[in-house]
């Protein structure tokens, strides 16, 4: 790269347009959109669709809702002009969708492209040629008033072709290609001059679409040259004005929100930004941020893995996986502060309350998305997503402390495997750490004697499985837990104390579950929790007693055989 780059670049020109209007407008309606996936994205594809893809890609947009869809260039190949035919003869095209063709200013080009609409009920036929310096120059080797010329007789052999074929209603586009590198002035003459010939009135418009066929600015400037010709051009009421945003700042989709700003009528663009280089205008991420802000779009996204399905079998192109909207991580957070924040915010959220969540600028059920993805547990992620994870998974509700302990698990196991904790493995690896499965249920009965208030007390018998053998035990207490926690002492010779306790139901019904949590204290040395799950509620908590203990006794083995290993 070079250290001085205004030695090769010249920045573009700012626009001289000081009372513009366009900050100020709020966007409250979806603009018409028109896509352009059959015809731009399909040009710039390494292998075009064939036909059953073409069908497959027409049919998707009508699902979707576009009323708009340019199918082809005619006249460019075999492929192209049979698609038209196929979709005429074989009257696919719904009434109230009206199909659009892209021709150059060329005459036998003209010709074959009306021959190709022939039957069609309704079509845009699309006129297009080069008016920007570098084309007139160095491509054409036109100046402008050529350039003017041609563009006036191709606009009016479009009125003598479309005189030919009365039967079909016609509407007359026209886009000066390069308008993004092209004075306005320049501009303005020569869609005037169109405009004159074609002579549109507010009861049957023309369409002057204006490309940023490359992006050679911030797209405020692209949103100022589309006020200015807003404003200045001549039959405006008569005009249907449409933008064709190209996306080589990578700004496309401000340059289309802008442009309707500035007072564009239309939008051109593909799915997903599909399209020459680094692709055409997102028409999903247009909609889509018009329907985080109230807006109505009028396409339906509802399925959106869907339609990405679709366009990534047509294109042949995968959609990336941050791409706004349908990427598969866009509405994943790893990050445990973002994790905590959303878990929280969805907890407060309650049914029909505006959607105001952290860092989900669209709830991902609207585009057909679960909220399983919304949190995924890995290396950066913090507590709060493992515990939403076991509790939207599992259903289990861990205490704060309880998350903090089982996430040094958890960490453990990440920086061994380095990779992503699914929620099952997540819940593996808590049924492993609290003995879910092995801490087998006690058989256990309890007692009440004589007393009453804080004299009253319960003994407790039954048979414990340790060390792999049954020991008979018995206790007596002011509750089942605490003539457990004697029997058991005197059992295995530890201490336990319960520090903290918490328990909740898992499910409903006959299958209903209880999960007890306990933190104890073990032999005045270790603390840590145990859990239990079990059908009955003091059968949980009572596994929960062995568990913790269990682990106490995993972790004292584990130091003495470390210790052993260093002094080794
Ligand atoms: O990008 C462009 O300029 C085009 C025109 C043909 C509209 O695709
Ligand atoms: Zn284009």
């Amino acid at each position: 790269m070079l250290t001085q780059p205004s030695t090769k670049y010249r920045a573009f020109a700012p626009i001289a347009l000081p009372n513009r209007t366009w900050p100020d407008a709020v966007l409250t309606k979806a603009p018409i959109w028109l896509s352009t996936d059959l015809r731009d994205g399909n040009q710039a594809l390494v292998e075009p669709m064939d036909i059953d893809r073409k069908m497959r890609m027409f049919e998707q947009l009508v699902a979707i809702g576009f009323k708009e869809i340019e199918v082809g260039f005619p006249s460019a190949s075999q492929v192209e002009f049979d698609f038209v035919r196929k979709l005429i003869d074989e009257d696919r095209i719904p009434d109230d969708v009206t199909i659009q063709v892209l021709t150059q200013a060329r005459d036998h080009l003209i010709t074959r492209t009306f021959e190709s609409l022939q039957g069609a009920p309704r079509a845009i036929v699309h006129l297009y040629n080069a008016v920007a310096p570098v084309m007139r120059k160095v491509v054409l080797g036109m100046d402008e008033d050529q350039i003017v010329e041609l563009a006036v007789t191709h606009a009016a052999m479009f009125k003598e072709c479309a005189a030919q074929q009365p039967a079909t209603h016609w509407t007359f586009q026209y886009s000066p290609e390069m308008f993004s590198g092209t004075d306005l002035a320049f501009s303005k003459r020569v869609v005037d001059a169109v405009t004159a010939v074609w002579a549109p009135t507010p009861a049957h418009k023309c369409i002057i679409n204006l490309p940023s066929t490359v992006e050679h600015s911030t797209p405020n400037v692209f949103a100022d040259m589309i006020e200015w010709m807003h404003r200045h051009l001549d039959r405006r009421d008569a005009i249907v004005l449409s933008v064709h945003p190209h996306n080589d700042r990578g700004t496309g989709t401000a340059a289309g929100e802008f442009a309707v700003m500035a007072g564009a009528d239309r939008l051109e663009g593909c799915l997903f930004g599909n399209g020459e280089r680094t692709g055409n205008l997102d028409l999903v991420n247009v909609a889509l941020n018009l329907y985080t802000q109230g807006v109505a779009p009028g396409l339906d996204f509802s399925h959106i893995d869907d339609v990405r399905a679709t366009v990534e079998h047509c294109n042949q192109i995968a959609v990336h996986p941050r791409h706004p909207y349908v990427g598969d991580l866009v509405y994943t957070s790893f990050s445990g502060s973002h994790q905590d924040a959303i878990k929280k915010a969805f907890t407060a959220r309650k049914d029909g309350d505006i959607w105001d969540m952290p860092y989900l600028p669209i709830d991902p059920k609207d585009v057909g998305r679960s909220y399983e993805a919304v949190i995924r547990v890995n290396s950066q992620s913090g507590k709060g997503g493992m515990a939403y994870l076991l509790e939207s998974e599992y259903g289990i509700e861990m205490p704060r402390r309880l998350q903090m302990e089982f996430m040094q698990a958890v960490q453990r196991v990440m920086d061994v495997a380095g990779k992503e904790l699914t929620a099952a493995d997540l819940y593996a690896l808590f049924e492993r750490e609290y003995g879910l499965k092995t801490v087998q249920a006690l058989q256990h009965r309890v007692l009440e004697e004589q007393g009453e208030g804080s004299n009253a007390s319960v003994v407790l018998r039954g048979d414990l499985p340790w060390l792999g053998e049954t020991r008979a035990i018995e206790g007596r207490g002011n509750g089942p837990i605490d003539a457990f926690i004697h029997a058991l002492s005197e059992a295995t010779g530890h201490s336990v104390r319960v520090l903290d306790y918490h328990q909740h139901a898992i499910g409903a019904g006959a299958d209903a579950q209880a999960a007890a949590y306990l933190e104890l204290r073990v032999d005045e040395s270790q603390t840590l929790f145990g859990v239990g799950v079990d059908a009955d509620i003091i059968s949980a908590s009572l596994k929960a007693i062995v568990s913790g203990l269990e682990r106490a006794r995993a972790q004292g083995l584990r130091s003495v055989e470390t210790k052993a290993t260093e002094l080794a």
